[in-house]
């Protein structure tokens, strides 16, 4: 029986985590949700993320994952910290789930020189506070602004390919434009949302060089690595074929389309229901 790492997000983004994650763990197994049927996650409520989420984490569950990545900013801000102290003492208290934000922000902590960082996100990060919180708690104190700004075309440019278009183009700018007024001597920006990785093209022709962009799939991917090092007796659990599996909450035949131009490969995807 497989065991693997879940790896969860509202659609595509999440595979840019899932990525990095295969490169640095290759061994182990991986079962990719993506629930393109309620994409966007960025633009609803609270409640509605957390119970999406919630769906997600016990169907994972089900699926005998130990772990569970939430491979999603948005559901990471909503929706982890009531299913980690709420939930999951009463249904799995042996298993786990994570989120990117935590080690985004030490990273970005880390990375900044002058202590002015800005965040791109969806409508409900930006509005959630957590990176600005997060980084207040975790920089000691070398974080000294955090600008944010949300980007509520950004994910929907992504989830209908629409990566190459002009209307790409112009609502990339606006946004990038917008962070840079709020504050001109950022020296490092999050993409605080799994998606915009697919953007980085556009993204790069309008961020000043100097200025570092963090690459949350690889922090994750590292930081996880360690905490399975870390944490042997969860480690033990996971099933390492280096097998992984996709599955959507939408149509299977579109997913292996749009996630083959993603992920850089073929793959095969199965239709679920939450
Ligand atoms: N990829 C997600 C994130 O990191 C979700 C975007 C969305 O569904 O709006 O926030």
């Amino acid at each position: 029986m497989n065991t693997p790492i879940g790896v969860f997000d509202s659609g595509y983004g999440g595979l840019t985590v899932l990525k990095e994650m295969v490169k640095v763990m290759p061994d182990y197994d991986f079962l990719y949700l993506g629930d393109n049927a309620r994409t966007p996650y960025g633009t609803r409520s609270f409640n509605v993320v957390y119970e999406y989420s919630l769906q997600a984490v016990k169907y994972l569950f089900k699926q005998h994952c130990p772990l569970i990545i939430f491979a999603c900013n948005t559901a990471s801000a909503k929706a982890l910290r009531n299913i980690q102290q709420l939930d999951l003492p009463t249904i799995a208290p042996d298993r786990r789930v994570l989120g990117v934000i935590r080690p985004s922000v030490e990273k970005a902590a880390e990375m900044t020189e002058n202590g002015h960082v800005g965040v791109l996100g969806t409508v409900g990060t930006i509005i959630s506070e957590s990176y600005p919180i997060e980084l207040k708690k975790w920089s000691d104190q070398r974080v000294i602004s955090t600008v944010q700004e949300a980007c509520p075309m950004w994910v929907p440019i992504v989830e209908n390919n629409e990566i190459d278009s002009e209307g790409a183009e112009f609502f990339i700018k606006r946004n990038i434009e917008n962070i840079f007024q709020k504050d001109k001597d950022l020296d490092t920006l999050i993409l605080g949302c799994t998606h915009y990785p697919l953007l980085l093209k556009i993204i790069n022709k309008y961020i000043p060089e100097h200025v570092e962009i963090l690459d949350q799939g690889q922090i994750v991917s590292e930081k996880l690595s360690e905490y399975l090092q870390k944490h042997s007796e969860l480690e033990k659990r996971i099933s390492r074929n280096a097998n992984i599996e996709f599955q959507t909450t939408e149509s299977a035949e579109t997913f292996e389309e749009k996630a083959a131009l993603f992920m850089g490969q073929q793959l095969k995807a199965e239709t679920i229901h939450l």
